[in-house]
């Protein structure tokens, strides 16, 4: 079985996103990747978009600074909705306010908590392209998406293409509002540079981001991995490699045995169902992963 490294073939750089269902192990196999990196002396963030991070806990980390440091060379950030208002602040907010509050009052604060909560995926466009500034900013040689789980990530990685099609019918809209010249020009202006933006953002996920799915051995994980891959390849987004998690290895009792009995059928069905991904197995512990002396023995599983 191949480990992580031994994959990077494509032109990609060092965006790592894990993405699957629910509890099946994205924020272990973040965390691990993270470590692993940063255990290498890149300038490593672990980055989490997820509603409820539990990055912070992973790591036993108290410090709620954005990135908050972790060791030497490793970093994480929890985004969370403030963030994303801070930056379509920075980069739309007072345009688009000036513009708005020429026919309606309303004060800037429940202006912007208005469109950040309101627009739909507006906090999920903003979340990928914080994740593309970060990159363009060069601040670290890898980042380490964890994700929420599967129904909230594909809203997130499909809405910068689910917004240039709605921008599209923007200027004509916005060019019968019965408002004066002056204040048209700059709403069309802002339009533009939005469905640039929200295009921008495609790419950057479909170029530089190298996708994780994780799984477990079991019949709904598997075929819930079906339909997120149709909705990836939708937008041409792809899998590098595949993590079966929790797999059953020390077979000590009759309970294990019928556990990885049954884990069986599923594995093979995945290996043989996935043969042109890497697919790697990391071995179920009788403990929970958290601190960074569990993280290193998965971190060589995971890297081998
Ligand atoms: N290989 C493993 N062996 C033992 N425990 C594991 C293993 N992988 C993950 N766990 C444990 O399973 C739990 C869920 O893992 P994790 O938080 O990584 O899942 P997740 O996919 O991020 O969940 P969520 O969808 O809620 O974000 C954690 O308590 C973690 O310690
Ligand atoms: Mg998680």
């Amino acid at each position: 079985m191949a480990g992580v490294d031994s994959q990077v073939t494509t032109n990609k750089g060092s965006i790592y996103m894990f993405a699957g269902k629910g509890g099946v192990g994205k924020t272990t196999c973040a965390a691990t990747t993270a470590l692993h990196y940063a255990s290498l002396g890149k300038r490593t963030l672990a980055i989490s978009t997820d509603a409820t991070p539990s990055l912070a806990h992973i790591f036993e980390v108290s410090d709620n600074r954005k990135p908050a440091r972790v060791q030497e060379s490793l970093y994480i950030s929890e985004l969370g909705l403030g963030e994303v208002e801070e930056m379509w602040d920075k980069k739309f907010g007072r345009e688009v306010y000036q513009v708005f509050s020429s026919f309606v009052s309303v004060d800037y604060d429940s202006f912007v908590e208005f469109m950040t909560s309101m627009l739909p995926g507006l906090s999920d466009e903003f979340m990928v392209d914080y994740i593309r500034e970060l990159r363009l900013s060069d601040s670290y040689d890898a980042i380490i998406w964890d994700t929420a789980p599967l129904g909230q990530t594909l809203t997130l990685l499909q809405t910068p293409a689910m917004l240039v099609e709605h921008l599209k019918l923007a200027p004509r809209i916005y060019s019968k509002l019965k408002i004066g010249q002056s204040s048209r020009e700059p709403v069309l202006d802002i339009i533009k540079r939005w469905q640039k933006l929200s295009a921008d953002n495609i790419d950057f996920l479909r170029d530089e981001v190298r996708f994780s799915m994780v799984t477990i051995p079991e019949a709904l994980a598997f075929e819930q991995l079906e339909d997120i891959f149709f909705e990836l390849n939708k937008y041409g987004f792809k899998v590098e490699r595949l993590i079966v998690n929790n797999v059953v290895r020390t077979k000590d009792s009759d309970f294990l045995l019928t556990k990885a009995g049954q884990q069986k059928q599923y594995l093979d069905m995945i290996y043989d169902r996935y043969s042109d991904l890497e697919i790697i197995e990391l071995p179920m512990h009788p403990y929970e992963i958290k601190g960074l002396d569990r993280l290193e023995e998965i971190e060589g599983d995971l890297f081998k």
